[in-house]
């Protein structure tokens, strides 16, 4: 769906109203309630992932040549692969012909192939194989591949930047990679993903992330016994923000997550990186719908963390994770109530919340602006 410019400039004027980045977190007020489920809003957000980087698989899904994956972005079908120069290719995964989805799951191939009409692209996206298209005029059959999208990785993650984002990647990273926790834990291997489908906008899952400890003690009891809390604090830097908590003395919170100190790391828009001594999990949230997302929790250990080891800290996560759904879904059916259109936030903890709210408000001012206009 395509907004209008008149509604793209009446959207535009009322957020400007609605929210202003500006304010202090001392006087600051949380996003309106209704950019959690207004469908204008949910298009709007749309073209907001797609003008960022997004984390969109591993690297080691595309180890060798030939290797692929294949991924709806907000409605965007994309295939990651590996060409046979070894070189990384993510492309739209539209079919020139009629549109259908050239590739689809994951594996290895040496051509792509679309099931309609059997067109072939090779694994650089260049179109090959046009079956029975004599005599069709004003055909460039090198005009007609699949559209290359720009791309990048943060140590194992690799990121998607599908309308060419302004923002270096390596700006928004350059905090994290200075982390001696990141140094060890970008080599760890991956494990296995978890998914969750919530009934929340995606935003609430983020702010949810973002409000440095606030809910530990209420909602995660046994993390509580774990983390000393007093000591928990938000780091603000441009485009990210570190939570940071030491462990109790003796504190464990599963047979890998022990150690002195666990952090806690955000990433504009929509990536979180949580990092102990041995483990690193990734939590990913994407909208699929204006009021429902999807999480992927990807978990990687350091080589020398013992299968079973892995299996219980992944376990301990999810219960954990599922402690968070609860509450995320219960937060936004109260955001659809009337009776609440903004909130305040408590300056010793959730800076990061804000930070959140003033860096995405950004995006979308800029997007309106720039919709009303073309
Ligand atoms: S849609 Fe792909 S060949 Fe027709
Ligand atoms: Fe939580």
């Amino acid at each position: 769906m395509r907004l209008s410019k008149e509604k793209c400039e009446e959207m535009l004027e009322r957020v400007m109203l609605d929210f202003d980045p500006t304010t202090p977190l001392s006087k600051a007020h949380t996003l309106p309630s209704y950019w959690y489920f207004d469908e204008d809003f949910h298009q709007i957000e749309r073209m907001g992932f797609l003008s960022t980087w997004q984390p969109i698989g591993r690297l080691d899904q595309v180890k060798n040549p030939g290797d692929f994956f294949t991924f709806n972005l907000v409605g965007e079908p994309m295939v990651a692969q590996r060409n046979e120069e070894n070189e990384i290719r993510i492309l739209s995964n539209v079919c020139r012909h009629r549109g259908a989805e050239v590739m689809t799951g994951c594996g290895n191939a040496k051509k792509m192939r679309c099931p309609y009409h059997g067109w072939t692209y090779d694994l650089s996206g260049n179109l090959k194989g046009v079956p029975e298209f004599e005599g069709v005029e004003d055909f460039c059959r090198e005009k007609m591949g699949l559209p290359v999208i720009p791309y990048k990785n943060l140590g194992p993650i690799l990121l998607a930047g599908f309308y060419q984002p302004d923002k270096p990647y390596d700006v928004i990273s350059e905090e994290l990679v200075q982390s001696p926790l990141w140094e060890k834990a970008k080599d760890y291997v991956f494990y296995k993903q978890l998914a969750y489908d919530i009934k929340c906008n995606w935003k609430v899952f983020v702010d949810n992330y973002l409000d440095g400890g606030y809910h530990v003690n209420y909602i995660h009891p046994s993390l509580s016994n774990v983390l000393n809390y007093k000591e928990y604090y938000t780091t603000l830097h441009e485009w990210s923000n570190l939570q940071s908590a030491p462990l109790k003395k003796d504190g464990v919170i599963d047979a890998v997550r022990s150690g002195a100190e666990a952090q806690y790391w955000w990433l504009y828009p929509n990536l979180m990186i949580n990092m102990y001594e041995g483990t690193m999990d990734t939590n990913i949230v994407f909208p699929t719908g204006k009021d429902t997302c999807r999480v992927l929790i990807d978990f990687y250990f350091a080589p020398e963390v013992p299968y079973q080891q892995q299996v219980q800290s992944m376990r301990v996560c999810d219960d954990i994770q599922k402690e968070d759904v609860g509450i995320c879904e219960s937060v936004q059916r109260g955001l659809n109530s009337d009776r609440y259109s903004t909130g305040r936030f408590s300056v010793r903890r959730e800076g990061g919340g804000l930070q959140f709210h003033q860096l995405w408000s950004g995006e979308i001012f800029n997007l309106l602006d720039w919709m009303r206009t073309v």
